[in-house]
């Protein structure tokens, strides 16, 4: 018998380059030791389609012959999930959903079949993962299911393949993407060529057979979904869950999506019974915010389309080393040390010889520099050891010289801060003329136009 010939070949982690030799750096994305060794089997069988039906399978079509009847999305029934996906599930499309292991994968797609089984809708939840029982262990957490939902545990790709053709699902869940492992490739589940093998078959079925796939992947420590980037540019969507694990609230980010804007985010609260829908994210940021503390205050960051309240925290004190320590959780430690400078530069706080901690409560993570102004208030705010009003937001951008610069969707921010009940709201100068009265209801607007002029703010 003919034994199949193998061969080795060296893949990025990373990008998926493949080499015929190992190499220190990858010359596709330029990371250091990324390259493992796999072993494949070379496949030598003929093509499978003669070339007549080559020609009648690739007659391309005008764009005004196809017909969109599919166009319609279906509803998970999660209003959170369904505006991170752009409104609902498009039939046919392939989503990863990535995550710390722990978060919730599990059980937010376990619901979403829950949701998608009440619609009629058959449902196929394929686990690698857990014995049938420990899922029904999960469900009975859940809630009741009907009867079209389907479980299968297996991590055969060949077997998959068939019952998914046998059974032509609406909905598919593949948990998780790391245990499925194709036959004909000979290296470990999990192997970039083996992740890569099993995107391209959930691929092809998703796209022939008009049913969407749900993929979990797990993430590395890098927080990247594990196996090659490639993985990432296949599917249809990405999505990310997140949060604090001590914390109950997780955060579902969409990252890439073909179908919608990847700016919304999702908030879910971790209960008895599963993921439950935070309705109002602000109202669960300001929870627990102290009253009448030095270092902190409220800011606000727009999601999207949605302005989400949150805290800043900070605590500014004297050093008991010679080099003082600065950390920031939730935001971008760069970003805080910058404005540290402006405050020490333009307002003359002498910081120098003071450590200090920059927190956003809640766990948030937010990159966006409409929140400098807070981070600043608050710095100063600790510093000083004066408390800021309870009642008072901030927000905008600030640069280099101590100006206080303009921002995007200021309305948006000061009616968010006004249904919480803040009374102040702080926002940058140039801004004060795109507010209208009647969004701003009985609150103060103050428009600043430096740093200075937010400090003289503090009582
Ligand atoms: P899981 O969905 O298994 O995470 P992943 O698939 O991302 O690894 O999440 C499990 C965690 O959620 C676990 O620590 C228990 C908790 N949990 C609840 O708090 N309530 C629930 O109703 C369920 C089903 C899980
Ligand atoms: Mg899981």
């Amino acid at each position: 018998m003919a034994k199949a010939k193998m061969t080795t070949v060296f893949y990025c982690q990373n990008c998926g380059h493949e080499s015929a030799k190992w190499m220190g750096q990858c010359p596709g994305c330029r990371e250091w030791n990324t390259f493992v060794e796999e072993k494949i089997s070379a496949k030598t069988a003929a093509p499978s389609l003669t070339a007549k039906e080559r020609r009648e399978a690739g007659t391309p079509a005008r764009l005004s012959e196809i017909a969109l009847k599919d166009e319609e999305r279906m509803s998970t029934h999660m209003r959170e999930l369904d505006r991170v996906l752009g409104g609902g599930i498009v039939p046919g499309s392939l989503i990863l959903v990535g995550g710390d292991p722990g978060i919730g994968k599990s059980t937010l797609l376990l619901q979403v079949c829950r949701h998608m089984a009440a619609d009629r809708r058959k449902v196929l939840y394929i686990s690698g993962e857990e014995s049938l029982k420990q899922i029904k262990i999960r469900a009975n957490r859940l809630g009741e299911f009907e009867d079209s939902l389907f479980l299968l545990c297996e991590t055969n790709l060949g077997i998959i393949e068939e019952t998914m053709r046998h059974h032509r699902p609406d909905v598919t869940i593949i948990d998780s993407i790391q245990t499925m492992y194709q036959e004909t490739v000979s290296s470990a589940p999990g192997s970039v060529s083996q992740v890569r093998e099993a995107t391209n078959v959930f691929l092809q079925l998703a796209k022939g057979m008009g049913t969407s796939i749900f993929i979990v992947g797990h993430v590395t420590k890098e927080g990247t979904v594990a196996g090659p980037r490639v993985l990432e540019h296949m599917v249809d969507t990405v999505l990310y869950f997140e949060g604090d694990r001590h914390a109950s609230y997780r955060i579902l980010r969409g990252v890439k999506n073909r179908f919608g804007s990847t700016n919304e985010i999702g908030v879910f609260e971790m209960q008895e019974q599963g993921l439950a829908e935070v309705v109002n994210p602000s109202e669960f940021m300001l929870d627990g915010k102290p009253e009448g503390a030095s270092g902190s205050i409220v800011s606000c960051s727009m999601e999207g389309t949605r302005p989400i309240l949150f805290e800043i925290q900070a605590l500014v004190c004297r050093t008991n080393f010679g080099f003082p320590r600065r950390q920031a959780i939730g935001t971008d430690f760069n970003r805080v040390n910058l404005l540290m400078a402006v405050l020490e530069k333009r307002v003359g706080l002498q910081m120098s010889d003071c450590d200090a901690y920059v927190n956003l409560a809640g766990g948030m993570r937010i990159s966006e520099p409409a929140i400098d102004l807070g981070i600043a208030m608050a710095i100063a705010s600790s510093f000083k050891n004066r408390p800021l009003d309870d009642k008072t937001a901030a927000f905008g951008e600030i640069g280099l010289s101590g100006e206080v610069r303009g921002i995007s969707m200021i309305e948006q921010r000061i009616q968010e801060a006004v249904k919480m009940g803040f009374t102040t709201c702080i926002i940058p100068k140039v801004c004060l003329r795109q507010v209208k009265n009647k969004n701003a209801g009985d609150a103060r607007i103050i428009g600043v136009s430096s740093v200075q002029d937010a400090m003289d703010l503090i009582i």
